[in-house]
């Protein structure tokens, strides 16, 4: 598959088979999205790879999180979180300021899209997930890690077709 067809053929999945996604996978796609960019090279990024005990503890500190609004979209991701495979919890390493922080955060804005696009590449569904940005404190506590999370990548052969979102024209987005 060629860049632009990962590119164009990307969806968000909200649906995914009960079908296991190997570790070792995922673990590839990571390294090999490690080619990113990122400010001054610091590479701020850090990952946690979940399997289901874990992630399920994730989607439930969500849900309780809301648990007085029940329609808040944090419980369709906690939904999801529990219906896929692997989830990557995607951790920021901790920044000296704000400058620095906002380079961490879009160096690692960056990466995450290039782990969906090579796990587009492989075949596999994708969400890139900020709910969980409600809730890190509770992350942290629960994984044991002292670093800022950031969002989370669920993982997971797709259950579903989505239709493309749509785009805003292009017209509206060049600033003239
Ligand atoms: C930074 C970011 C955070 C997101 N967080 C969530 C989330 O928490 N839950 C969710 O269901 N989708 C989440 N999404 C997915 C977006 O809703 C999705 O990318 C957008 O609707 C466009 O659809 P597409 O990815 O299929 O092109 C997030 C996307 C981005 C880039």
């Amino acid at each position: 598959m060629e860049l632009k067809e990962a590119i164009e053929t990307r969806r968000s999945i909200r649906k995914y088979k009960n079908e296991e996604v190997s570790n070792e996978l995922i673990l590839e796609i990571l390294k090999e999205a490690t080619h990113a960019p990122s400010g001054h090279n610091i590479q701020p990024w850090r990952f946690k790879l979940l399997e289901k005990d874990e992630k399920n503890l994730i989607a439930d500190k969500l849900s309780n999180k809301f648990i007085n609004d029940k329609l808040h979209s944090a419980h369709n991701t906690a939904d999801i979180i529990r219906n896929c495979s692997k989830l990557v919890m995607v951790f920021n390493e901790e920044a000296g300021n704000d400058f620095a922080r906002d380079i961490n955060i879009l160096s690692i804005g960056g990466i995450i899209d290039e782990i969906l696009l090579l796990a587009t590449e492989k075949g596999l569904g994708t969400l890139w997930i900020a709910n969980t940005n409600n809730i890190k404190d509770e992350i942290k506590d629960t994984l044991n890690v002292d670093l800022e999370p950031i969002s989370c990548i669920a993982f997971g052969y797709k259950d579903q077709d989505p239709n493309k979102r749509p785009r805003r024209d292009f017209e509206d987005i060049i600033i003239k």
